[in-house]
This record gives C-alpha cells, structure tokens and sequence, in this order.
C-alpha cells in the first residue's frame, strides 16, 4: 500500500531529506517520490542522485505561476515535507493540501521563528539570548512562516561555551534523530 506519496522541498545540503529518505526506504505505506528545490546549487541534488531518487529544480516563475503545484497534484502527491526550504508557500499550495504539509524549524517555536530566522540567524540568536535551552519544533504549515499547530519538540542544552555553530550541530543531531519518525506517525494518523 504504498498510496501515501511524499514530496520534499529543501533548498539547502539536504540532510533532513536524506534522513527521511533512508528511513522511509522499503516502507509498505509511504514512500518519497520526488525531492523539489528553488536551488540549482543545493547539496540535496547530489544526496538525491546518490540515493537514487528523482529531484527537479524549479524556477521562480515555475513556482509563481502554479506550475510546481500543478506538477507535485499531476504525480499524485499526497503529502508535502519541508526540510530547509526558505521560500513562503502559497495560499494555493496550502489550501490544496490542508494539514498535509510539514515543516522542520531548528528552535523551540514560537521562540526564534518568523521571516528571516532560518539557519545560523536563529542560533546567533538563541546564542545572544542567554537561553540555556533550544531545540527543534516539526509543525503543520499554514500560510505564515513557522506558525502552524506544533506536532512534536524535542530539546537540547546550550552551554555558556558553545557557538552557533556548536548550537546547530546539536540541533541537527536531534532533527535527523527525529523527523523521519514523527513524518512517518504523522502520516499514518491522516
Ligand atoms: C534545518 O535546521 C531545518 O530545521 C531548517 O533548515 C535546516 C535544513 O538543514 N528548516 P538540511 O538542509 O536538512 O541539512
């Protein structure tokens, strides 16, 4: 029953999606189907051939004109994953998959989220916060950025030591050891 059909969006190295891929490899329900990005440099494209899985980049006006929708509804997609894609979905692409779509950000949301808080702005500010505690929310996506009903956070500690950089290993340590599991559960409970 491999009916669930998962689209990725990723602009960025992409090892969130290959996390999922890998996880999702063999699996009777769902499987990853294309992996789609704005970025003809991302590091994605490369993890995708090495795995053996379709990817097509796309174009601003592909995206600003319905094409990529039309294209992600033409193969039968049923759910769609962000996994460090930067660019606002469209209410057309929202309204076309209602709770089907989820996103990754690398805080504990609402803290640290919003425009212009992706990659190393949001743990140069978690770094200038003080907080001792960050972490990862995975959240449905609605028409704002990092606003949707939240499915699962998970934390780490922030030491007075650490960089941002040192802030977003830990992070993505606990995305890659999370997000395929919680894509996987939150699909099966559709
Ligand atoms: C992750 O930190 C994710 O939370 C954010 O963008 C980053 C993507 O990393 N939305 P990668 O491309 O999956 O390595």
């Amino acid at each position: 029953m491999e009916n669930n059909r998962i689209a990725i969006l990723a602009s960025g190295s992409g090892s969130n999606a290959e996390a999922i891929i890998q996880f999702l490899k063999g699996d009777p329900d769902m499987r990853v189907s294309i992996v789609l990005t704005n970025n003809p440099t991302a590091g994605v494209l490369a993890r995708c051939e090495r795995l053996g899985v379709e990817a097509r980049v796309f174009s601003r006006e592909d995206w600003k004109n319905g094409s990529v929708l039309k294209d992600l509804q033409a193969r039968g997609i049923t759910h769609i994953v962000l996994a460090g894609f930067l660019w606002l979905l469209p209410p057309t692409m929202v309204q076309a998959y209602p709770n089907r779509i989820v996103n990754i950000h690398p805080s504990l949301l609402p803290k640290f989220g919003g425009k212009g808080m992706y990659g190393h702005h949001v743990h140069e500010a978690v770094r200038k916060s003080g907080d001792t505690i960050t972490g990862m929310t995975i959240h449905l996506v609605n028409e704002k950025f990092d606003d949707g009903k939240v499915l699962f956070q998970a934390t780490c500690e922030v030491s007075p030591s650490d960089t941002p950089d040192d802030i977003a290993r830990k992070v993505n340590k606990l995305e890659l050891r999370h997000y395929p599991e919680v894509v996987r559960q939150w699909i099966l409970s559709r």
